[in-house]
């Protein structure tokens, strides 16, 4: 069997299509244009500037906030006597964010963003955002702050869960489509944190430094191609400081390359609390969020006086505004606006189990031992608090079901963030969802506290399904890639009593496995979301094919890294907020790697990973072959997919730039994830974006003529026979 796929993968990577993807009462973006010179024209300085500056939407001090208003992350007013919408924004891109119990309702929790990363599917993430959207709507919200996908260039960042992978064109087609899933909604979404904001360490006032051709061919490039796909009506700016200048009051980042290189026609709005001045404005930040938590409304009556004196500020707060109203107009927030409704629990509860099942990530296998054997009469589990739920990442991103989380562990007493930083479990037992997928076995619980326990009950037991779990959250790191409170013991001690261990992982991020050769099986199932632990049973059981690939490469150890030290781990003071002390600095140099980030540092230092980027197994196998790449004016690579084995899979092809003109390299330069029934073979035609060839010199990009190399591969190390292209050379900028 052989048919062409003309896949979303096609589609979606396709860099000179941006899809235009918006709701019902969206409209097209020169309308909008039009529409926001004139709303902007009739409107008076004031009315300019109240829209340029939000609160925090949360009771705090002698915060007001307005009858009706949503209790959520921010808050600012419309202009009713131009039918102006106020608006109201709620966190983030895992669902509708919980604020520790305050608004006292619950969301669909999406599984993490390394789970819906390791789908490698536009189309589910499309889906997903449209759902959280929906939910954001149905509780009174036209803005979601969703859209992370800052690189992963260390896998210890307390962030990592809500980012998508290390790989810009990976990270861009998958945000992009989250963004345009979420404004079908009507509701806009930003993208962030931009930009260069891997790391939690101080992130008030750590200095990413990077060589400007390094981060637009890395950390840039990702955004860059979310915002093609997606068109997010806003960008939220990053707390950092990139390159010596704060990311938020960044001239180079904002007014240079977002705004005038790629022509951004939305609003760029701060992260909160990250406004030092009113002269961000030249800068080009359009919007001041959260304002209680700067140490002045910069934006407010400063700003005022300043439009109202300087020609300058005038111009800038005329086109702020502009912005910010385009974006309400193009993406149709005005005309459906948020109406409160119940949410669709069960809808949502399905959307989540579909993508934590296609981000399941199957690691090992030994002897074939998954999926379980309904012939198993005595299974442990051990830990996790598997007999309760799944583990969530913490911080303003933490969404929670309806009577919130079936555990919560207080962490760290950090003033007003101490809800944000609990330790949170969904109401989703895997034990309950193994019991009920083996009725026939005695299904037993450990809860892992203690190693020798553990390891008595697994000695007498079938098969043992070990949980090790690793919480991160915003605002912290973690140290090192160990499962923390002694879990690597405990899987130790069990897999020294039985071989028959399988792992399952809930980690926000990669971790370092020291017992990896001693267990059966290891599943990364991440933060799985609503339906996590039902998702884990039809994985185990093979109710359901692991199809999922590692967004990230998992290190063998951090010695592997290019910054092993973690920065800043001896001299900052953990804390959510991370303003340091007066006047602390913190550089982080990522001109270590520079564009080389995860797999393509692996590759330059020929340093073999525990498990590379794009790896996961399947209980079915595949062949792949046939690549050949068109290297003409729109280059694409086309390959084909087989289901050699026995039962339907999925499997998600991956080509890679091996070598150019310039060099050896790795980059991967097209993907397509198809499903295939036993036999089925698919060829995929997938277009490659020539920034993907091409390095940034100081006249733009460049592509060296000459031959460039490909392979298509299982992952970033498992490649096959390379195939060589001669490839015309042009340089090439941006011109508006
Ligand atoms: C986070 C943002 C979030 C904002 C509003 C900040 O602490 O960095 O990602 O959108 O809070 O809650």
């Amino acid at each position: 069997m052989r048919s062409w796929l003309c896949c979303a993968a096609l589609l979606a990577a396709s860099s000179t299509q941006a899809l235009a993807q918006t709701g019902s009462g969206a409209e097209p973006s020169g309308d909008a244009d039009r529409r926001a010179a004139a709303t902007e024209a009739a409107m008076t300085n004031a009315e300019r500037v109240a829209m340029l500056n939000g609160i925090l939407a949360m009771p705090l001090g002698d915060t007001k906030i307005p009858e009706g208003a949503p209790l959520g992350a921010g808050y600012i007013p419309g202009v009713p006597r131009l039918a102006v919408p106020a608006l109201t924004e709620t966190d983030a891109s895992l669902g509708v964010s919980y604020l520790g119990g305050l608004r006292g309702d619950g969301a669909t929790a999406l599984p993490s963003g390394m789970a819906m990363g390791s789908t490698w599917s536009p189309e589910l993430m499309r889906a997903g955002g449209a759902l959280i959207a929906s939910e954001a709507h149905a509780k009174g919200f036209n803005v979601l702050l969703a859209g992370g996908i800052n690189l992963v260039r260390d896998p210890r960042g307390g962030r990592v869960f809500e980012y998508l992978g290390e790989d810009p064109l990976h990270s861009g087609l998958l945000g992009g489509a989250a963004v345009a899933g979420i404004q079908s909604r009507n509701v806009i979404s930003t993208i962030k944190h931009f930009a260069l904001n891997p790391t939690e360490i101080g992130r008030q006032f750590h200095n990413g430094i990077l060589e400007e051709g390094a981060l637009r061919m890395s950390d840039l490039l990702a955004f860059e191609i979310a915002i093609e796909q997606g068109q997010p009506g806003s960008v939220m700016c990053a707390y950092n400081k990139v390159n010596g200048a704060q990311a938020c009051g960044n001239d180079r980042l904002l007014n240079g390359i977002l705004k005038k290189d790629w022509g951004y026609k939305g609003w760029v709005m701060s992260d909160w609390g990250s406004v030092r001045a009113t002269d961000f404005a030249l800068a080009g930040l359009d919007q001041q969020s959260g304002s209680q938590l700067d140490a002045a409304v910069h934006f407010g009556a400063p700003l005022l006086d300043a439009a109202n004196s300087d020609r300058k500020y005038r111009t800038r707060v005329a086109d702020m505004s502009r912005r910010i109203l385009r974006s309400i107009y193009a993406v149709g927030v005005d005309r459906n606006p948020p109406q409160k409704a119940a949410i669709d629990v069960a809808a949502g509860a399905t959307v989540a189990q579909d993508i934590a099942e296609k981000g399941i990530v199957l690691l090992q296998n030994r002897d074939g031992i998954l999926p379980l054997a309904a012939s198993a009469k005595k299974i442990l589990v051990v830990g996790g608090y598997a007999d309760a739920g799944v583990l969530s990442g913490a911080g303003s991103s933490q969404t929670q079901g309806q009577g919130g989380p079936a555990v919560s562990l207080p962490t760290m007493k950090d003033g007003l963030f101490t809800a944000l930083m609990a330790q949170n479990y969904h109401r989703s037992s895997p034990l309950d969802a193994i019991r009920a997928r083996a009725p026939q076995a005695d299904v037993s619980f450990r809860d892992g506290r203690y190693p020798a326990e553990a390891a008595l009950a697994a000695k007498h037991a079938d098969l043992v399904i070990v949980f090790g779990t690793q919480w991160l959250t915003e605002g912290l790191d973690a140290p090192d890639l160990s499962l923390p409170q002694g879990q690597d013991e405990v899987i130790a001690a069990v897999a020294k009593a039985n071989p028959k261990t399988v792992v399952v992982l809930e980690t926000g991020g990669p971790v370092a496995m020291p017992w990896q050769r001693d267990v059966a099986a290891i599943v990364e199932a991440w933060y799985p979301g609503a339906r996590g632990g039902e998702a884990i049973a039809a994985v185990l059981f093979g109710d359901v094919n692991p199809s999922g690939r590692l967004p990230v490469t998992f290190p063998a150890s951090v010695a592997q890294l290019p910054r092993p030290d973690l920065p800043g781990a001896e001299t900052v003071e953990p804390s959510f907020a991370g303003h340091g002390k007066p006047g602390q600095t913190l550089d982080i140099d990522y001109n270590v790697e520079g564009a080389d980030v995860g797999y393509r540092w692996f590759a330059r230092k020929a340093e073999k990973p525990l498990y590379p980027f794009g790896f996961g197994l399947s209980y079915t196998s595949f062949d792949r072959s046939g690549l050949s790449v068109a290297g003409g004016a729109a280059p694409a690579a086309t390959f084909t997919l087989r289901n050699s084995g026995a039962r339907d899979g999925a499997d998600i092809g991956q080509v890679y730039l091996v070598e150019t003109p310039r060099g050896k390299t790795r980059r991967l330069v097209a993907f397509a994830r198809a499903d295939l029934k036993p036999g089925e073979a698919r060829t995929v035609e997938v277009p490659i974006d020539p920034r993907l060839l091409a390095d940034w010199t100081p006249k733009g990009w460049n592509i060296a003529p000459g031959t460039y190399r490909f392979a298509l591969g299982a992952s970033a190390e498992d490649l096959l026979e390379e195939v060589g292209v001669q490839i015309a050379g042009k340089t090439w900028n941006y011109t508006r």
